[in-house]
C-alpha cells in the first residue's frame, strides 16, 4: 500500500517536472518521503563487498589492489547509506532483465573505465559461469552478456568535446563540436564523465590550441573552458537525444586526495563543494531534458580509503589517489546508477 502509493507519487512529481521543461535532481525526489539518495554517510557492513573481484579475470591492473597486494580489507566493508531511505541491495539478474537487448555506454576519462569495471565485475560475479564477449574497437571497449543480449561499453573521450590534429601534429581543442555523438545516440543509457583532464598543464597539456566559435586561442581559464564544453554537449542533450528512449546519466565529479597513502577508512569530513560541482551544477540546472546526476563527489569524499595508493599502476613511485579499486567505491555508483534506473 505504502509502497504504490509512492510510486504513484513520484509519477506525479516526474510528470509534473517535464511538463513545465525545467529538471534537475529529479534523483533527489525519487523514491520514497523525498529522499536524497546522496545525503548520507557510510557503515560498515559484514555483507559487502557485493562480489569478490578475484573472479574477474579482467580487471585493469591498475583498479586491481588485492591483486597488487593491499592487505587491508576494511575498504571493501562500507556500504553507503542515505540518510532518508535505504538503497536496494544491488541485483545482478534484476539489473540485467531491466536492460535486457540494450546498450550502456559510459563515455569519458579514466574514471568512467573505473566505473565500467565496476559494473562489468559486479555482473559477472553475479554468474561467474556466464559467458561474456570483450572486444576493443579503437578507444571503444564493449561487454556483452548474450545470456541477456546486454553490452556495456566504454568509450574514452576525455573532454566530450573533439580534439583533433593539425597536419603539423598541434592539436586543436574544438569546444563546440561533439563528431563522436553520433554513435552516442544509438545507446539507450549513457553515462557521461569528464573533469581531470581539463587541468593537465606543461608537457601534459593535451592541446596547443584551442578554438571556439571562430576565435583560436593558446589557452584560456581552464575551468571556463570546461564549462563551455559542458554546455556543448548539453546543447546536444537537448537538440538531439529523445530521454524518453536514451536515458541520460553524468557521473559527477570524481573527487581525488592529495594524499591517500596508509589510508584504512573513511575520513570523518569533507572539504567544501567541489569546485567542478559548482558548474556541473549550473550547465545541468539549464537544461531541459532530463538528465540524471550520480553526484558522486560528496560520497567519494569520505573514501580517502579507497583509492589504489601504492597498489595502482605506479605502485610507489606514482601513487594512485584519483582512481578507485575494483571492488571499492565505484561499486557505489553503480548501486546508485542501478536504484534510479529501475526508478525511471
Ligand atoms: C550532491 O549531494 C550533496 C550531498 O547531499 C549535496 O550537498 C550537493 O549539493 C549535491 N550536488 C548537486 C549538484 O546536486
Ligand atoms: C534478484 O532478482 C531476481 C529477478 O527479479 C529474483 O528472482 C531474485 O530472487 C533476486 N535475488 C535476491 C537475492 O533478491
Ligand atoms: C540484441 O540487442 C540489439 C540491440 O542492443 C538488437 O539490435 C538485437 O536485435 C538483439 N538481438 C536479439 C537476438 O534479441
Ligand atoms: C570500429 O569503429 C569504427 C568507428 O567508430 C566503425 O566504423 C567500425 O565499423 C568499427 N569496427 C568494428 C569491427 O566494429
Ligand atoms: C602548426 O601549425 C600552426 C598553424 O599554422 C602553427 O601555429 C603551429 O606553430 C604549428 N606547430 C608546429 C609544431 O609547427
Ligand atoms: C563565424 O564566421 C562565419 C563566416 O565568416 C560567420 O558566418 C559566422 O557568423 C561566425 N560565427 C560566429 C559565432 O561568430
Ligand atoms: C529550452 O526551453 C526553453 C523554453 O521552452 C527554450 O526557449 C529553449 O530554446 C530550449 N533550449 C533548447 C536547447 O532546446
Ligand atoms: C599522508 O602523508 C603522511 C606523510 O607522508 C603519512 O604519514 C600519512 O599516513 C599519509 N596519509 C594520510 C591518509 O594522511
Amino acid at each position: 500500500m505504502m509502497a504504490s502509493f509512492s510510486l504513484v507519487l513520484f509519477f506525479i512529481v516526474f510528470m509534473l517536472k517535464n511538463v513545465d521543461g525545467k529538471l534537475m535532481n529529479d534523483v533527489n525526489k525519487l523514491g520514497m518521503n523525498d529522499c536524497d539518495l546522496f545525503n548520507g554517510n557510510w557503515v560498515y557492513d559484514d555483507d559487502y563487498p557485493l562480489y569478490d573481484s578475484s573472479v574477474c579475470p579482467f580487471i585493469e591492473k591498475q583498479f586491481n589492489c588485492l591483486k597488487n597486494g593491499r592487505q587491508d580489507r576494511d575498504y571493501l566493508k562500507y556500504r553507503w547509506q542515505p540518510h532518508g531511505c535505504n538503497l536496494p541491495r544491488f541485483n545482478a539478474t534484476q539489473f540485467q532483465l531491466k536492460l535486457k537487448g540494450k546498450r550502456v555506454m559510459f563515455v569519458g576519462d579514466s574514471l568512467s573505465v573505473d566505473q565500467w569495471q565496476s559494473l562489468t565485475c559486479m555482473l559477472y560475479a553475479a554468474d561467474p559461469q556466464a559467458k561474456y564477449i570483450s572486444r576493443r574497437n579503437g578507444s571503444t571497449s564493449c561487454f556483452t552478456f548474450p545470456k541477456y543480449n546486454t553490452s556495456y561499453l566504454v568509450s574514452q573521450n576525455v573532454f566530450l568535446v573533439d580534439i583533433v590534429k593539425m597536419e603539423n601534429g598541434t592539436r586543436v581543442l574544438e569546444l563546440d563540436s561533439l563528431s563522436t555523438a553520433a554513435q552516442w545516440e544509438e545507446m539507450d543509457v549513457l553515462v557521461f564523465d569528464t573533469w581531470h583532464w581539463w587541468f593537465h598543464t606543461g608537457r601534459k597539456q593535451p592541446w596547443g590550441f584551442v578554438q571556439d566559435g571562430n576565435s583560436t586561442n593558446k589557452d584560456a581559464n581552464r575551468v571556463t573552458l570546461y564549462e563551455k564544453a559542458l554546455n556543448t554537449w548539453a546543447k546536444w542533450v537537448d537538440t538531439k537525444v529523445d530521454t524518453t528512449k536514451t536515458k541520460i546519466f553524468f557521473q559527477g565529479v570524481s573527487p581525488d586526495h592529495d594524499n591517500c597513502t596508509g589510508a584504512t577508512r573513511p575520513s570523518e569530513s569533507t572539504q567544501g563543494q567541489h569546485p567542478g560541482e559548482i558548474v556541473l551544477e549550473k550547465v545541468l540546472r539549464g537544461m531541459n531534458k532530463s538528465v540524471h546526476l550520480l553526484n558522486v563527489t560528496k560520497l567519494s569524499q569520505y573514501r580517502v580509503d579507497g583509492h589504489p595508493s601504492v597498489y595502482g599502476f605506479g605502485g610507489h613511485r606514482n601513487v594512485d589517489c584519483t582512481h578507485w579499486c575494483i571492488a571499492g567505491v565505484a561499486d557505489t555508483w553503480n548501486v546508485l546508477l542501478s536504484a534510479i534506473l529501475h526508478q525511471i
